[in-house]
């Protein structure tokens, strides 16, 4: 019965691929995107645990979405919870629920997420930002299929399939103690990567005429626009393309997107609070500041490579970083990743 449906849903994946090139709203062509496709196709089937791992923007949540549609559960409820989101002292009943009276804001029973997500998937986005305390009943939770609501003595079974998202490397945050081990390899029997948009370029010209369909009239790009976004390398990955795009049909005002409004639109985003207040300063130091903050991105914050990339001295990149202030760090790459990357190599 399961195996029928899994056909069906592949089915579905496939003609998808076929059809439009998106797979479950996720675009790409890559060699790296079409492994990806093909991993979240094999685990959406299964019920285990899954961990979704890849920098801000890399499309953790659309991966979430697609194995709940593509799983079995795929007519129960997708219930995604943002760990980051939610207060400390309410966390315990935002996952397993409280009986009535449990506290003194508790008026009425009220349902936990893992009992919401029963016959469904429960995401937990932003997983590393549990804390400690919260990580234990999760453990017990996963552990034993069991949950006991707030206040309440009685336990009860739910089965609802984990997945979990996370930009942080879990496995640096279970060495300096932020993270238990015993539930980090419970999550990650299955680490699903998300690679960096930087490491599959060749799917940005897709992605970016994904993000102009439908509008009317079509908005046309220039291929030196599109050399410049390639150019780029994203440390807000495909969320920052989104935003680039958006902002260079803005400036295009809807005519052409050349490379001048792309070089805008660069300018104007950013993910240090320098470049977000809308780009003061003179245009050549704009350009020298981004530049090297995309140096600096693509070289995963290796200063030595970066001073290397851009010809210049180590000590001159140093003074050029302190006096733009790019403090944006790269998220490590988890060692998993590495170790995965070892392997294909
Ligand atoms: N392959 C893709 N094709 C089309 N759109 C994508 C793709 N990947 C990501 N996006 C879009 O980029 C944006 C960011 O994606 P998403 O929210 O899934 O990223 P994330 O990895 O969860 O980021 P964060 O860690 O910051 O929460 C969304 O608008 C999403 O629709
Ligand atoms: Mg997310």
């Amino acid at each position: 019965m399961q195996q029928a449906w899994n056909g069906r849903g592949n089915e579905i994946a496939r003609a998808e691929e076929r059809d439009c090139p998106a797979f479950c709203g996720m675009v790409g062509r890559s060699r790296a995107m079409r492994r990806f496709f093909a991993l979240l196709r094999r685990v959406a089937e299964l019920e285990i645990p899954v961990l979704l791992v890849g920098e801000t923007g890399t499309g953790k949540e659309l991966a979430a979405r697609a194995i709940h549609r593509l799983s079995p559960r795929t007519g129960g409820p997708f219930l995604p919870i943002n760990c980051a989101a939610v207060a400390r002292e309410i966390f315990e009943s935002e996952l397993f629920g409280h009986e009535r009276g449990a506290f003194t804001s508790a008026y009425t029973r009220k349902e936990g997420a893992f009992e919401a997500a029963s016959e469904g998937t429960l995401f937990l986005d932003e997983i590393g930002e549990l804390p400690l305390a919260m990580q234990a009943k999760l453990l017990r939770a996963i552990e034993l299929k069991e949950i006991r609501r707030v206040g309440s003595n009685q336990v009860f079974e739910s089965n609802a399939r984990l997945v979990a998202a996370t930009n942080r490397d879990l496995a640096a945050e279970v060495e300096a103690g932020r993270f238990r081990a015993d539930l980090f390899y419970r999550l990650a029997i299955m680490p699903v990567h998300l690679p960096p948009l930087r490491r599959r370029i060749e799917d940005l010209e897709l992605l970016v005429r994904f993000f102009l369909q439908g509008r009317k009239p079509a908005p046309t790009v220039a291929p030196e626009a599109i050399e410049t976004l390639r150019e780029y390398a994203w440390p807000g990955n495909v969320r920052e393309l989104k935003n680039v795009v958006e902002r260079s049909v803005i400036f295009s005002g809807g005519g052409r997107i050349e490379r001048e409004h792309v070089c805008r639109a660069l300018m104007h985003g950013g993910l240090s609070p320098a470049s977000a207040a809308g780009g003061e300063g003179k245009l050549l130091e704009r350009m020298e500041r981004r530049l090297i903050a995309a140096e600096l991105a693509r070289n995963h914050g290796n200063k030595k490579e970066t001073a290397e990339s851009l010809g210049i001295a180590k000590s001159t990149l140093f003074e050029k970083l302190k006096r733009y202030g790019i403090g944006y760090v790269v998220p490590p790459r988890s060692r998993l990743e590495e170790e995965r990357e070892g392997c294909e190599a």
